[in-house]
């Protein structure tokens, strides 16, 4: 019997990271279990405040309740660098020992994963769930927070194209994904951009200048260029400070490439008279779970409750052939990430 549980966000804040919590609280008010929310990641169990109700909350059901489709995370999230240490997890361990939390669920991407599955070889029964709006899990086919992410790229690249089909120019478009190009080529398939750059394939300028050029034979003046931010790691080296000085734009030396520099250096290279760049940033972390993301959340509280209260742990939650299901951490850490790359390619080459 679970005396109490433990439950924490950590990394990159996700969209439905909230609704998790609150079937979380929903599930273990049904068992009888009391709850603890851990504040700021694993950061909270390192008791680094001198308020305790700044790293550890009891939470009430009332307290959780009207969460379910917020934004953000309630309980707050950060990236614990000091628990890929021994010496801070066994701090970790003894806050969770002191607070009669006997199994801890934790909301949050790979990293987030390796602290759960540490603490449960050191004795702490730990349930995963998936929150990244990343989707760079390999064992499974969503995570947290990305549908959401990929609606709001898909609003943002829809009112791109509006003004980009009003004035006859080509757009650049910077999406997140960290090193994955999930969301990239989700947001490219749902809105017709023409273009997609992602960092599971190799690219070269020369070669993203001869697509939009092929886009621009066939009278389409307004192609969308969708890029993962982690594109420019795929990327055949490039002479931008030489080739934009070259064509009479300033440039600083060894300036890195970018999106903005890109659309530059495409303009150049096709001959138009502008080409446009957004970067669409952390608005799409900020937005309100879509329904997809909540009902996944919903579930995967629930069953991350389950799994402790009936003495299962070291698992993580995840999502095959459009089912909830569960694997052991370590196995769900080791599943390579598949990129749809007969997506990628039908997308690029229309
Ligand atoms: O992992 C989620 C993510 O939003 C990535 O897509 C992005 O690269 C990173 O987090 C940004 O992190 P930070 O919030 O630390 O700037």
């Amino acid at each position: 019997m679970m005396r109490k549980i433990g439950v924490l966000t950590s990394g990159g804040d996700s969209p439905g990271m909230n609704a998790a919590v609150n079937s979380v609280a929903r599930s273990a008010a049904i068992y009888g279990i009391p709850l603890i929310g851990i504040k700021r990641g694993y950061n909270g169990l390192l008791r680094k405040s001198t308020n305790i109700k700044d790293d550890l909350q009891e939470l009430h059901l009332e307290t959780v309740l009207d969460i379910a489709d917020e934004a953000g995370t309630y309980l707050r999230t950060a990236r614990c660098l000091e628990f890929k240490e021994q010496a801070y997890r066994e701090v970790a361990v003894r806050t969770l020992r002191a607070m009669e939390i006997d199994g801890l669920v934790v909301i949050g991407g790979d990293g987030s994963f390796n602290g759960a599955r540490c603490l449960c070889e050191m004795g702490v029964p730990c349930i995963g769930i998936p929150g990244t709006i990343d989707n760079d899990l390999g064992y499974s086919e969503m995570s947290l927070g990305f549908d959401t992410a990929v609606n709001v790229c898909v609003d943002c690249v829809r009112k791109i194209r509006a003004t980009s089909r009003s004035h006859d120019r080509p757009h650049v478009v910077e999406v997140m994904g960290r090193h994955c190009g999930d969301i990239a080529l989700t947001t490219a398939v749902s809105t017709g951009s023409e273009i997609v750059v992602v960092p599971e394939v190799h690219w070269s300028v020369e070669e993203i200048a001869d697509k939009l050029n092929r886009q621009l034979a066939k009278g389409n003046t307004r192609a969308t260029i969708v890029l993962a931010e982690g594109c420019f790691e795929s990327m055949e080296p490039f002479d931008l400070y030489g080739f934009l000085t070259s064509h009479g734009k300033p440039c600083y030396e060894n300036e890195p490439m970018s999106a903005v520099r890109l659309a530059s250096v495409l303009k150049r290279m096709c001959g138009m008279v502008e080409v446009r760049a957004t970067v669409i940033g952390y608005i799409q972390r900020g937005a309100e779970p879509t329904a997809r993301d909540s009902a996944f959340a919903f579930e995967a509280g629930n069953l991350a409750v389950r799994l402790l209260r009936d003495g299962i742990s070291n698992q993580v939650i995840g999502m095959q052939k459009g089912r909830v299901m569960y694997m052991p951490i370590e196995k769900a850490l080791s599943c390579e990430k598949n990129f749809n790359r007969d997506l990628f390619n039908l997308v690029n080459s229309l």
